[in-house]
């Protein structure tokens, strides 16, 4: 269906879970962390009551994010079941790579086609410290296999002044001879983000202008989602940008977004202020869809960040979802 400003919207983003298997350091605290409790989070019969009600009014696309979506123990029944419901045509996962490389089979038999994969650095000790722990050799692992199944692949990566601005270049070669796209996102002041300074994306391609590397920019298609695309002369990859901070996509926005505490969100820097766990708990089904339908057709034109604005979002990235 179509939001108060034209815009379609058939793309709902789950957060799973606001648990992580690691703990990167712009996303989670080291400590002190206070996750949902079980209960509070949405179980796979709500979530599939969502996505059913959601299907009925266009959504297409289901991206199921964290946290880390893979350490939730019963995603893949999860998975059986969104794969069988009418209208959705793919389903999606943003994840770490730690837990993947078992569970590839799995998801490409499933209906999962692509994969989002974060990785900001190639160096084994750089991920150590950035992930506070992960092994950077089950990414590499998950990303090849992934390929061979015909798993389609995105690289997301954040940069950070005096961590890994360095590795821009060595970034972009990965994509040299492997058929992938890898996404520069800048950092976003929302939860420990607000704790570092990014490295903005014209700042990223100045640095490819000044290495001489050819780039072409390719058309942008509404399904880029918040990315623009360049692709390097003779490169089989491509190189994505999201600018979150500098240029917002906000009017191509074709999602909504639900919490794992069963809240949707109609702007990822808009307040989690619509409760659909709460209209299932109370036994009010027959209300689910047209809050729904409320919520996408009250997305906010577009959102900004460090606006001081009410609605703006206060919760950590983790437990957003992305
Ligand atoms: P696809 O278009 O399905 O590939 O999804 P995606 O690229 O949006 O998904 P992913 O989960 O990999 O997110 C990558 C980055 O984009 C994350 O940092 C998200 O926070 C950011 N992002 C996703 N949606 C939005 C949005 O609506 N606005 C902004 N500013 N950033 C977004
Ligand atoms: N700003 C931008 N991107 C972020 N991510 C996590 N926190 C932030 C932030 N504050 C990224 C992760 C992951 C993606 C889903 O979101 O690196 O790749
Ligand atoms: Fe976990 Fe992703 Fe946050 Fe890193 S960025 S701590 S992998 S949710």
């Amino acid at each position: 269906m179509k939001d108060k400003y034209g815009r379609t919207v058939d793309y709902i983003r789950i957060s799973l879970t606001d648990k992580c298997n690691l703990r990167c350091i712009y996303c989670m605290p080291s400590d002190g962390n206070i996750f949902f409790e079980k209960e509070e989070n949405l179980n796979n019969d709500e979530i599939y009551k969502i996505v059913k009600e959601s299907a009925k009014l266009g959504i297409r696309k289901v991206r199921l994010t964290g946290g880390e979506p893979l350490v939730r123990k019963d995603i893949n029944e999860l998975i059986e079941k969104i794969y069988l419901i009418d209208g959705i045509e793919e389903i999606a996962l943003t994840t770490n790579g730690m837990l993947l490389e078992e569970r590839l089979e799995f998801l490409h038999s499933h209906g999962v086609k692509s994969l989002n994969i974060s990785l900001d650095t190639l160096n084994e000790e750089k991920f150590k410290y950035i992930t506070r722990g992960g092994d950077i050799h089950k990414v590499f692992r998950s990303i090849e296999k992934s390929l061979k199944l015909g798993i389609k692949i995105k690289i997301n990566t954040v940069v950070i002044e005096d961590i890994n601005k360095n590795e821009i270049i060595d970034l972009i070669n990965f994509t040299k001879d492997r058929d992938i796209s890898l996404r520069f996102i800048e950092l976003m002041p929302i939860g420990e983000g607000k704790k570092f300074k990014g490295v903005s994306n014209g700042e990223i391609m100045k640095i490819i202008e000044d290495n001489n590397l050819e780039t072409v920019i390719l058309e942008r298609n509404k399904k880029d989602g918040p990315a623009k695309y360049i692709k390097i002369k003779d490169y089989k990859g491509k190189i994505g940008f999201i600018s979150a901070m500098s240029n917002c996509f906000c009017e191509d926005c074709n999602r909504i977004r639900i919490t794992t505490d069963g809240m949707l969100k109609k702007c990822l820097n808009w307040k989690s202020d619509i409760n659909l766990k709460k209209v299932i708990r109370e036994g009010k089904e027959e209300k689910l869809l047209e809050t729904i339908k409320n919520g996408i057709y009250n997305k906010p034109k577009m959102y900004l960040f460090n606006k001081q604005d009410s609605n703006e979002e206060n919760r950590n990235m983790n437990e957003i979802g992305g």
